[in-house]
């Protein structure tokens, strides 16, 4: 096999060529969606970041489009954000055309190696051609370090409710929110993380919006948080919080803070896997659609630089759907592949009351290629079961997940997964969580691609994404339960012709 025939993901976005990291400045507008991202287009490992630039019409096939912010001697392009400047609030529109504003982090490389703490401050651009170049604005930066060491991945929204744009900033282990009303000029509002959240890692990657609670009128703010380390299976991790905010300051909500003081953690996490990082919804998704729309980074610090690919490194999740939930008395995040994956579908298999007593069950052989699919389980009464799904190769890798009754826990095991020696802590353990949902059946998602499998358990109240590199593609799925008696009430896995 290639490089290229085994692990480049049939549908999850990579670059080209060259260093991937975070998502950065996803919006959408007249028919695209816009993601750019971290990029080094001159090598395999991190290094002096651009904003690399795909665009789609569906989330789901991407076309990579020329670098979109290159580094200068301000330093090199961070993560940040962009909006659609409909009003011309800025002032940078010509011509009638709506422009586009970025604003990313400066990391300015010699001040840092001179030793200095300053070195990161926040900067903006503004694009009059769809999104595809950027001109830097002439008195950048337009908010100078106040001497925080870790300060930086600028994230706008427009906050209708208070008629301004607001800002949301990670700054050494708390968020620092901003408000402007022409994204040039922005006033620090309040700061939120002390004694609260995950904090074995430096804060990352905030992102802020408000959600309605599915099926009430009932509105709360949702903060993204990303941390690294501190992950609840090790590494890099993406934590929220749910609350209400004035237009000043953004106050968790008493029993959401009641639920993460019930956390070792202190944590609530958006994904269980190890590997979704970094990522945040897009900005200026039409009413109409009404959705929140999420991608992070498949990948995780703890290994990205090692993982067996040369010509490029790292992909993008799955785009994701965010809905907010009122569970328990608590508000619950939920992540969900987006529809438009569905448009995809090929040849279909479907199994109904499979009974596998204390054996094994092979679900599927050869008949639909497992490195593109989409599946839908169904087990009914899972307090009395457990159960492992199987994907194998004729090597003998083996991809292993599923549920555990004697701990409540979903695992995901890929410690037999194929290549795992390029870091010692990319398979040094399983990863955990406990299930949260109280509903006697489980429902379940699979999407699965070359290298990375996305499980998003009931409904997706519990996700779990990561990453494997099989020496051949994985071609078989078994299901094995050791329990007398174990039914799986019905599979559907899909094909998914793309790419
Ligand atoms: C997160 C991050 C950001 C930073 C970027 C640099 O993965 O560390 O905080 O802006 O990557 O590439």
């Amino acid at each position: 096999y290639s490089e290229e025939d085994l692990y480049r993901p049939n549908f999850h976005f990579t670059p080209k060529k060259g260093w991937m990291n975070d998502p950065n400045g996803m919006f959408y507008k007249d028919g695209f969606y816009h993601l750019y991202f971290q990029h080094y287009p001159n090598g395999n490992t991190w290094g002096p970041m651009h904003w690399g630039h795909a665009i789609s019409t569906d989330m789901v096939t991407w076309k990579e489009m020329p670098i979109a912010i290159y580094p200068d001697e301000k330093g090199y392009i961070f993560s940040g954000s962009a909006v659609v400047d409909i009003n011309n609030s800025s002032g940078f529109s010509k011509d009638g055309i709506v422009p586009i504003i970025a604003m990313f982090t400066y990391h300015d490389m010699d001040a840092e190696k001179a030793g200095k703490t300053n070195y990161q401050s926040q900067a903006i651009a503004y694009s009059l051609d769809e999104g595809q170049t950027f001109i830097k604005y002439s008195e950048n930066p337009v908010i100078k370090n106040p001497g925080i060491r870790d300060f930086r991945d600028p994230k706008m929204v427009w906050d209708s409710i208070h008629e301004k744009w607001l800002m949301v900033l990670a700054a050494g282990q708390k968020i620092m929110f901003y408000s402007s009303q022409n994204l040039k000029d922005w006033k620090q509002e309040s700061d939120f993380g002390t004694g609260i959240g995950g904090h074995g890692g430096v804060w990352e990657c905030p992102d802020f919006f408000p959600l309605k609670v599915q099926g009430t009128n009932e509105v709360k703010w949702v903060l993204l948080v990303s941390i690294n380390p501190g992950g609840p299976n090790g590494g890099s991790a993406t934590q929220y919080f749910v609350g209400d905010f004035d237009g000043k300051q953004f106050k968790i909500d008493p029993s959401f803070k009641n639920d993460l003081n019930k956390k070792e953690n202190k944590s609530i996490w958006i994904d269980y896997g190890r590997d979704n990082y970094a990522g945040v919804t897009w900005a200026n998704i039409p009413d109409a659609d009404g959705r929140k729309l999420f991608m992070g980074w498949m990948s995780n610090w703890e290994y990205a630089n090692a993982v067996p690919t040369e010509t490029w490194r790292s992909a993008m999740t799955v785009a994701r759907t965010v809905e907010l939930q009122k569970v328990n008395s608590s508000y619950k995040l939920l992540f969900k592949p987006v529809k438009e994956l569905t448009n995809y579908r090929g040849t279909k298999l479907e199994m109904e009351s499979v009974t596998i007593n204390g054996s094994t069950k092979i679900i599927d052989s050869k008949s639909i290629n497992l490195s593109s699919a989409e599946i839908y389980f169904q087990i009914p009464d899972l307090k009395n079961s457990s159960f492992t799904f199987k994907l194998t190769n004729i090597q003998g890798d083996t991809l292993a997940f599923g549920y555990d009754n004697s701990n409540k826990n979903f695992f995901l095991d890929r410690s037999k997964s194929g290549k795992t020696e390029f870091s010692e802590k990319f398979a040094n353990r399983l990863s955990m969580v406990k299930r949260t949902s109280l509903n006697p059946d489980l429902f379940g998602t699979i999407i699965l691609d070359k290298t990375s499998i996305e499980l998003f358990f009931d409904n997706g109240e519990t996700v779990m994404t990561e990453i494997f590199f099989p020496n051949s593609p994985f071609e078989k799925l078994s299901i094995e339960s050791k329990d007398q008696e174990f039914t799986l009430g019905s599979i559907e896995i899909h094909k998914l012709n793309i790419n």
